[in-house]
């Protein structure tokens, strides 16, 4: 198993952070490279029409090889999942009465775009409810939002792990759904991509889009999409210069061009070179590559299994282990808990985590070991008594 890997990050000992769900620490590496990169501006003539492309391509490959896509031309730096989602959205043809699926509470950058495509064109957006019961929630969950995909829906939007309390939705079993209807997939891994496997080539998803500023411990404004073959020569949201072939001739700017570059190029931000965030995200990526997202899994498990057990002890419910990950796990809390002295201990005691709901949200990184599990567990049973 990896070591804890605190050394690289600057959360002091007295503080337990247990939310990279809401947003990532920035590990030294990733720092520096953004401070090394805002220095750079400072000598503008440095800056080469090179660098505008080489880094880029450079993050795109990682990334590429992060989620395990052969073609990193298929990867498209996007500034948030609502850029992405919107760029998916816009290429997807519906008719009145088609239906396009999702599950209940998703994140609403991962919503709204749907909805309004579903409204705008007399369709239906099907929202699979999460399940009532706490016996087999997770599977029963997964069973209904299969049973919901049919031969009218156009588009199933998911994330692939649930942001608000960490149900895992099997991915491989609804994309040989959507495959048998003829559906579009299109998932939201920010809260999963980094830090639980994500293998583009099993799940074959049309369309993937993350956050960097959470689980890939990147800066905030930037996020990695991959577009499958169904988007290719699609409308992007936006035009703008770089993405047209042949970009690199800053001379030839005004010879307009009316090809894109391939794939997924067409697809990424205005500015795309973002010289202070690439570097930032590209430290970040090496870093996550350099783990490997098994073990920091695997680390998050090892870590967090002894503590959940613990916690059902004291009547917290996890969800079943096959249908959540250990980066991220929504722990509902016994009925009649005082939320709110709940909520003062944790931060009297420097503990950090989420709350969504009627669960506490809890997720642990690398930096994370048993003193800040042990502090938590130490607020728990002050409150429980
Ligand atoms: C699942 C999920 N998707 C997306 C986001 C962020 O969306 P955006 O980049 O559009 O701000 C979050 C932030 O909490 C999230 O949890």
């Amino acid at each position: 198993m990896l070591p804890c890997q605190k050394h690289l990050f600057s959360i002091p000992d007295e503080v337990s952070y247990l939310n990279c769900s809401y947003m990532s620490p920035t590990a030294e590496p990733v720092e520096l490279a953004g401070y090394q990169a805002i220095a750079r501006k400072t000598m503008p003539y440095e800056i080469l029409p090179a660098d505008f492309f080489g880094p880029v391509a450079n993050l795109k490959q990682l990334f590429a090889q992060l989620v395990n896509v052969a073609d990193p031309e298929r990867i498209a730096v996007v500034p948030s999942v609502s850029y992405g989602i919107a760029s998916a959205v816009k290429n997807v043809k519906i008719r009145p009465g088609q239906n396009i699926v999702t599950v209940d509470e998703i994140f609403p950058s991962n919503y709204y775009a749907w909805q309004r495509l579903a409204a705008e064109n007399v369709a239906h957006l099907h929202i699979v409810k999460r399940p009532e019961t706490t016996v087999n929630r997770g599977k029963t969950w997964n069973e209904k939002l299969l049973e919901s995909i049919d031969s009218q829906t156009v588009a199933v939007a998911l994330p692939h792990v649930h942001w608000a309390d960490g149900t895992r939705f099997d991915l491989v079993a609804v994309r040989q759904r959507t495959r048998e209807v003829g559906a579009l997939l299109v998932v939201d891994g920010t809260q999963s991509v980094g830090a639980l496997p994500f293998d583009v080539r099993e799940i074959q998803p049309d369309a993937l889009i993350c956050a960097a500023y959470k689980w890939l411990l990147g800066p905030y404004g930037m996020g990695m999409a991959y577009f499958g073959e169904r988007f290719d020569g699609g409308t992007p949201i936006e035009e703008n210069w770089i993405n047209r072939l042949n970009s690199e001739n800053f001379e030839g700017l005004v010879r307009y061009q009316d090809a894109y570059k391939p794939a997924a190029n067409r697809y990424c931000m205005g500015e795309n070179s973002q010289f202070i965030g690439v570097p930032m995200l590209t430290a970040a990526l090496e870093m996550i590559l350099g783990w490997g997202v098994e073990n920091i899994q695997g680390y998050c498990h090892q870590l967090t299994q002894p503590y959940l057990a613990r916690l059902s002890a004291l009547g917290c419910e996890v969800e079943d282990a096959g249908y959540r990950g250990s980066h991220l796990v929504g722990v509902r809390l016994p009925k009649g808990i005082n939320m709110a002295l709940l909520k003062k201990e944790t931060l009297a005691r420097q503990v950090f985590v989420s709350y969504r709901g009627g669960a506490m949200r809890i997720s642990p990184h690398l930096y994370n070991d048993s003193t800040d599990f042990e502090r938590l567990l130490g607020v728990f049973e002050s409150v429980i008594k």
